[in-house]
């Protein structure tokens, strides 16, 4: 395996265009410029979003502390943007498939995470593609919220991971506020709450739920 290689070119799952609906929030991650700022954002992201001061060290001494990836493990990060859930698991030692629908913001990971443990993957983690219980855990940082069925999503998910493997979600909480109606209207985005996750991942046991300003951090494991 190549450093940073990408499926895109030989195996290419992104869905066809005429069945699958983008939102317009996953459209704008087509742009090479969105791909290009996204790392700027995210670095500060959850500090605006929580309304204190949360680091990308912060979030990944927490996710590692909670679900201690390790050598040998086959982990999926899924929306993987800049990479930055799949370099954290690199470094752990654990192998990576870490997927986008956006080819922009692949090459973007591929240059900010060339590690030789990720395999980048053009593909839509509502209907991967992927054989079933492949992965001892899966990383949903933030794309929940972006994609067109949620539900698909988590429900692909589930099927991905290997009974006892985990699942690790990261996404912006519901707080009814108009702007987040908007958001909803004109952008697509959706916004998670404890409920609605839990009951969209049956055969799941929930673990940890933290919930910080307007982001949720979640653990489940698959029975
Ligand atoms: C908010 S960003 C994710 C950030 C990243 N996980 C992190 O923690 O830094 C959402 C990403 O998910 C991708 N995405 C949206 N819907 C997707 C889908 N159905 N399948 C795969 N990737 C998707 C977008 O292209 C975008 O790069």
């Amino acid at each position: 395996m190549q450093p940073g290689r990408q499926l895109e070119g030989t195996v290419n799952l992104a869905p066809d265009p005429q069945t699958y609906r983008r939102t317009p929030a996953q459209r704008s991650n087509f742009l090479e410029v969105t791909a290009r700022g996204y790392a700027l954002w995210r670095a500060r992201s959850l500090s605006l979003l929580t309304g204190g001061p949360l680091s990308l060290c912060a979030e990944a001494a927490y996710f590692t502390a909670l679900c201690r990836p390790h050598p040998g493990e086959h982990w999926l990060d899924v929306g993987t943007s800049a990479g930055f859930y799949a370099g954290v698991l690199a470094r752990a030692g654990a192998q990576v498939t870490a997927c986008d629908i956006s080819p922009a913001m692949l090459r973007e990971a591929a240059r900010r995470e060339p590690h030789p443990n990720i395999y980048y993957a053009l593909l839509n983690a509502e209907r991967s593609g992927l054989p079933g219980e492949s992965f001892s855990g899966v990383t949903i940082g933030a794309t929940t919220g972006e994609t067109a069925s949620p539900q698909a999503m988590l429900a692909e998910a589930a099927r991905l991971l290997i009974p006892g493997g985990q699942l690790w979600i990261m996404a912006q909480a519901r707080d009814g506020s108009g702007a987040q109606a908007l958001l909803t209207r004109f952008g697509g985005l959706s916004f998670a709450d404890e409920a609605q996750l839990t009951a969209w991942l049956p055969g799941l046991r929930r673990t940890d739920f933290w919930r910080r300003g307007n982001i949720v951090f979640g653990r489940w494991i698959k029975s």
